[in-house]
């Protein structure tokens, strides 16, 4: 008897943490989203063309802004060509860069399609990019939300993310805008590109810097200078860096009913990150 009672009131107060857990649980991918959107409001006003692509040469911004642009050239060349291999995209009117900063890949992209948006959580960057790409068959806007609620279904015949998916706030988040880019993207014969590490090892450099973005934070929320304590003392905001196992990704995508078309698996940042770009279709 008494263990029935233990057990009923165990399952009580179970269901009671659960409930909790559950509230706790939005409350922390609302708090979770505001911290990702402002570190990289940060890293927009602070130095945004290095946070990009971590190119040593374009640091506190130093550099040759031509090399930023040639690289997102090159990238969007190689995709292009992977892509017109398996025939696709079958039309190349609307296509959309997810996480685009200033527009690097978006501007590289309207050399393929008709009319390009590229979307970012941070207005830093998105004002950067409509600065920086005036005259450019090109939109940009702010999406600082956790899905595309701002654009139709099977809008667009090409979604394109790159160096963004592992910088959302969780795991799953980057679950929810696979399901997102497949929703926006025209069936039979839109393409859906990106690219999401497989592996991070735990003492990749990444995970190494993690003092140098909680001094950041704690310093910030005292008052200080936020560009000081990037460019005297070497504190960085926060940089998220998440991967989902390949497997894991194609069980999503078919979960989601999608098709695979082809994987291209390569490495980044010395060697540390295993990354895939997955080449995706969606069935009318
Ligand atoms: C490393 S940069 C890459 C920018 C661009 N894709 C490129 O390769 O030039 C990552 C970008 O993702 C954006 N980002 C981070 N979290 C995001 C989110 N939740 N939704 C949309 N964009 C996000 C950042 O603001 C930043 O501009």
């Amino acid at each position: 008897m008494k263990i029935r009672t233990g057990r009923l009131i165990g399952s009580r107060q179970w269901q009671e943490r659960f409930a909790a857990t559950g509230i706790d649980a939005d409350r922390k991918t609302a708090r979770v989203l505001r911290e990702n959107k402002q570190a990289w409001n940060d890293w927009g006003s602070i130095d945004p063309l290095w946070s990009i692509i971590t190119n040593p040469d374009l640091k506190h911004g130093r550099g040759a802004i031509e090399e930023f642009w040639r690289l997102g050239e090159a990238e969007i060349s190689h995709v292009m060509s992977t892509a017109a291999n398996l025939g696709l995209p079958a039309r190349k009117n609307e296509a959309l860069d997810f996480g685009c900063g200033v527009g690097r890949l978006t501007r590289a992209m309207t050399r393929h399609f008709s009319y390009c948006t590229g979307v970012d959580v941070a207005e830093t960057m998105i004002d950067q990019a409509r600065r920086l790409n005036q005259g450019y068959p090109c939109r940009f806007l702010v999406n600082d939300t956790n899905n595309l609620a701002q654009f139709d279904d099977s809008a667009f015949d090409f979604v394109y993310t790159a160096l963004v998916l592992q910088h959302l706030p969780t795991v799953e988040v980057i679950r929810t805008f696979i399901a997102e880019f497949l929703r926006v993207l025209k069936p039979d014969g839109g393409l859906l590109a990106f690219q999401l590490p497989t592996h991070v090892p735990p003492r990749s450099l990444r995970n190494r810097l993690r003092l140098r973005t909680r001094a950041f934070a704690a310093l910030a929320a005292l008052g200080l200078d936020k560009r000081v304590l990037y460019e005297r003392f070497n504190l960085v905001p926060v940089m998220q860096m998440h991967f989902i196992p390949k497997q894991e990704v194609l069980t999503h995508l078919r979960s989601l009913g999608a098709s695979i078309v082809e994987v291209q698996c390569g490495r980044f940042e010395f060697g540390e990150i295993d990354s895939a770009t997955y080449f995706v279709t969606k069935p009318g």
